[in-house]
């Protein structure tokens, strides 16, 4: 089957998202927006939460992750259907004191790796850089974001004639051959903070530290003669976070509350106080909890009840490795949702969530496929087993299929899109009643 008209107009507009989101903090300002334009209603964690039965409601913490939710209407059997992605992805960020002077009349960014990224493709091509600014205002200091839609810095390759050896196997040094050029002499020290400033329409001194990382400028494009390939900066975890959002908002749940979070600092072990592993999403729970008037023994039993999908992108097979994909368990681009299982529990699945998480796909048409590594393959971990350890539910984790996972520009079936956000409506449309880990019903 060939792909339809609506999966490509999907892919257009996961890659319109993906532009506008060239990190954390933009991804969740555009899922803001999209759920401002929803009408859903912004809770600050500061601020007492008024929550109501038939309400739409979201929160974030750093203005980097984001928690939205919808409480149904009546709530005969209590308990949360949630999913969680991630807003960040591997980059390299610019140092406090950003900038190299010299050699020979060059002015360089300092840049260090955020994540685990493929190095070389960060070369010779376009970068800019994006975050966040904090600026002396008033009495105060506030929070600018900032994304600079220009073409501004560029790591260069050093030409096969200095380096011979250079197709043999090249591993750059990251303090050496990774540092981005911004000047060839007409900028001189303290440049780069006049850059920010003159963004912001604030003078140089206003500008007291920022979170920026690199962006690489390269659009986001639907490829091959038969269109068959969506390739793009960050779609590890933009793509799922993407369906998510999206099959969570066209979902209708009056028995559940359904919560869609999307955290930051996937990349870097999910620690902070934003990260997966943060009280973040326990927090959020408990005020809703609360806030329907009900007690921690309410809450509990509703835990016990709930069920999370953990969503970030899978490695379909490689075209010129497939040595490195398992045996019977390796994804093909285009051929929808992976389940992804690992026996050291990296990921979250078991035989449960598993069995419930194809069930919903196999009801909704949406065709599912299945991942784990070679057995003398580590692999990656993700966010379920960490969001586990504050709110522990039963969990899977699934992920869209995609090719060169860590690349500064990834590549992926165009038609998963679409399945992913099926599969998540149907999830979150799914009326689960969970007995423990008896058995599970799809329809009260
Ligand atoms: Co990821």
């Amino acid at each position: 089957m060939s792909t339809t008209q609506k999966e490509l107009e999907t892919a257009h507009e996961l890659l319109d998202f993906i532009r506008k989101s060239p990190t954390a903090y933009q991804a969740v300002a555009n899922m803001r927006d999209m759920l401002d334009a929803k009408g859903f209603i912004y809770l600050p964690e500061q601020d007492a939460w008024d929550v109501r039965r038939g309400g739409c409601y979201y929160t974030t913490r750093n203005a980097s992750s984001i928690v939205a939710f919808k409480v149904g209407a009546d709530l005969d059997h209590y308990h949360y259907q949630m999913s969680a992605s991630h807003t960040d992805s591997p980059t390299f960020k610019v140092k406090m004191s950003p900038e190299l002077s010299g050699p020979e009349g060059y002015l360089r960014l300092n840049v260090e790796p955020y994540g685990g990224m493929i190095d070389y493709t960060w070369f010779d091509r376009p970068l800019s850089v994006a975050g966040r600014v904090m600026v002396r205002e008033g009495s105060g200091v506030r929070s600018r974001l900032l994304a600079i839609d220009r073409d501004l810095f560029l790591i260069p390759s050093l030409a096969i004639h200095m380096n011979r050896e250079v197709n043999d196997g090249f591993a750059p040094n990251r303090q050496v051959d990774l540092m981005p050029l911004m000047s060839a002499g007409e900028l001189s020290g303290g440049a780069f903070m006049q850059l920010l400033a003159d963004e912001l329409g604030v003078e140089a001194d206003q500008v007291l530290s920022f979170d920026l990382t690199l962006v690489n400028r390269q659009p986001g494009v639907v490829w091959g003669a038969r269109e068959e390939f969506v390739s793009s900066p960050r779609l590890d975890d933009l793509q799922s976070a993407f369906s998510a959002l999206r099959g969570f908002d066209q979902a209708h749940n009056d028995h559940d509350v359904s919560v869609f979070a999307c955290f930051d600092n996937e990349e870097v072990g999910s620690g902070t106080k934003q990260g997966a592993k943060s009280t973040f999403l326990r927090d959020v729970l408990v005020r809703i909890n609360a806030a329907l008037g009900k007690d921690e023994q309410d809450l509990l039993r509703a835990l016990a009840a709930s069920f999370m999908v953990s969503f970030d992108n899978a490695h379909a097979v490689h075209p010129n490795h497939p040595e490195h994909a398992d045996e019977g368990n390796r994804p093909h681009l285009n051929q929808g949702v992976v389940i992804k299982e690992h026996a050291a529990q990296l990921y979250c699945t078991d035989a449960f969530s598993s069995a419930v998480m194809a069930e919903v796909c196999r009801r909704a048409d949406v065709p599912t496929q299945v991942f784990a590594n070679r057995s003398d393959k580590r692999g990656g971990s993700t966010l379920g087993n960490l969001s586990n350890q504050q709110v522990s539910v039963h969990g899977v984790d699934i992920g869209l299929p995609q090719l060169a996972m860590h690349s500064s520009y990834e590549t992926a079936g165009v038609r998963d899109t679409a399945w992913g956000i099926r599969a998540l409506e149907a999830f979150y449309g799914a009326d689960l009643v969970i007995e423990g880990a008896e058995g599970v019903s799809f329809d009260s």
